[in-house]
């Protein structure tokens, strides 16, 4: 292995004080290349969710009356600790995570990057002056932080869920409480302390680790000083989550699950649609939630496509995170190998063919590890279980289409909305296609799609608000009109 990770062990951070949980229960985190432990957390009580909530409510009037350009200047130095920290908020990623290093590296950049964007918009944070339907009267539009937000932030992009929440929060004005994934709350721990390294006053932000998620949601959900959830996750908790929002109408942003749709039309520039549905399907050993999960190739180029890209994927070398070369590391952990190879199994049972991979990888190097060889079916049908479910895993299945038509209705055929994706070089269907798909997200000539400066978010069952971009400290707002009466005319 090319870096080694040091033993980490981290603590709960409420108002401004690195603290263990009450009664001092801890967990252990598991590095899922190895099944060796590299550190651990204190296992939160709910008295300790109520203390964070605190001193969130505590900070919360303090944070919102900073000047927009103080809090901006904390972001921004915030995001520049991250990059001198990249290496060990890389490894440590890596090593509890999973994802190559390099790619490790890349998430700690695109982390950063939500903080240096949002900077930007906590000094941009407009109201209004309308027109007043009565001459006597004024009418003033305000924009003011929602107050105590919760993050919730999933395993598969420990730093950047989570910035891509605390960025906007913290430029609106609001305090937060943090509970990261209890697979990944290291990357959490360090990326909070950049935070509290930049300056940020006690309070601000928060973090609680915790293995009983249901006791976190709940304290949360429950305390009225909470305005706002944001939640990035699977699309059964969003559905619990919405559910837990209406005892006091709580609001909320989802990030739910997706299942994407991956067209490539015969006109497409083959190399850069084999590149893009590797980046797009492969990226994280297949989980992230804009992962293509269904590829539609035109008929007549179908062959020679599976070919190219059998011939790509049997090149990517998988392996332990940390060791150099690694394409592919190991998934999250063994409930994530066996779904990944019961839709494997199923397709091929459907009567799919196994054109390249297809077996857990579990000898020698790979012994302790939840390793899953890339993979590559040929011969998707809409029944299969790959063709509707979300694989999150490196498992690529593809399906041949005639024409436009039919691969839109199959492309559109999913209570998913979240990213979709097509290569063509025909300009007037690239416009009419972008337009068709019914997705949040559509990758035109581009399997990569996620930035700072774009709103990321779903539509259908893949959830709603939106992050990242110039909407996406909206979520971070209420709007507020003041109606001045009896000014008089000019
Ligand atoms: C996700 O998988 O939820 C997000 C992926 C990304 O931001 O690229």
């Amino acid at each position: 292995m090319a870096t080694t990770m040091p033993n980490l062990d981290e603590q709960l951070l409420i108002g401004g004080t690195w603290t263990d949980a009450t009664g001092g229960a801890r967990f252990d985190v598991t590095d899922p290349g190895s099944g060796a432990t590299v550190g651990s957390v204190p296992n939160a009580t709910q008295a300790d969710v109520t203390a964070a909530i605190d001193a969130a409510a505590a900070a919360l009037p303090g944070w919102r009356s900073t000047p927009a350009l103080q809090r901006a200047r904390i972001l921004r130095k915030s995001a520049d600790l991250m990059r001198e920290r990249a290496v060990e908020i890389a490894t440590c990623m890596t090593s509890e995570q999973g994802k190559p290093l390099a790619e490790a590296k890349g998430e700690v950049e695109y982390a950063a990057s939500f903080f240096e964007w949002f900077a930007g918009e906590a000094e941009r944070v407009y109201g209004q002056v309308v027109s007043p339907m009565n001459t006597n009267n004024r009418v003033l539009v305000l924009r003011q932080p929602v107050g105590v937000v919760a993050a919730i932030t999933p395993w598969n992009f420990p730093a950047a869920m989570m910035t891509r929440k605390l960025g906007p929060a913290m430029a609106a004005g609001c305090t937060s409480v943090v509970k990261p994934a209890s697979a990944t709350p290291l990357t959490a721990a360090l990326v909070l302390r950049c935070i509290e390294d930049a300056g940020a006053p006690a309070g601000v932000v928060n973090l609680v680790t915790s293995r009983d998620a249901g006791m976190v949601a709940n304290t949360i959900f429950t305390d009225a000083r909470v305005k706002k959830i944001s939640f990035t996750g699977s699309t059964e908790i969003g559905k619990d989550l919405i559910r837990a929002s209406a005892h006091q109408v709580k609001r909320l942003s989802l990030e739910l699950g997706g299942h994407a749709p991956y067209i490539i039309f015969e006109d497409a520039d083959l190399d850069e649609a084999i590149e893009g549905l590797i980046a797009s399907k492969y990226r994280n050993a297949g989980q992230t939630c804009v992962c293509a999960n269904r590829a539609y190739v035109q008929r007549s180029i179908y062959d020679d496509f599976l070919a190219r890209l059998v011939k790509r994927v049997s090149e990517m070398p998988v392996g332990h995170g940390l060791t150099e070369g690694t394409v592919i590391g190991p998934m999250i952990n063994e409930a994530a190998v066996e779904k990944a190879d019961e839709h494997v199994q199923d397709a091929l049972a459907k009567g799919a063919k196994l054109a390249y991979g297809g077996h857990r990888l579990t000898e020698g190097e790979y012994a302790n590890g939840a390793y899953y060889e890339p993979t590559v079916i040929d011969g998707v049908t809409p029944d299969m279980l790959i063709h509707h479910e979300e694989t999150f895993g490196p498992v690529a299945g593809l399906t041949a289409f005639d024409t436009e038509d039919e691969v839109i209705a199959l492309a559109n055929s999913s209570e998913y909305g979240l990213a979709s994706y097509f290569h063509t070089k025909d300009y007037a269907r690239l416009l009419r296609v972008a337009e068709r798909l019914e997705y949040g997200i559509v990758g035109a000539n581009a399997g990569i799609i996620s930035a700072a400066n774009v709103p990321f978010g779903g539509v259908k069952e893949s959830g709603y608000g939106r992050e990242g971009g110039s909407v996406g400290i909206d979520e971070y707002l209420d709007v507020k009109y003041v109606l001045i009466g009896a000014v008089g005319t000019v």
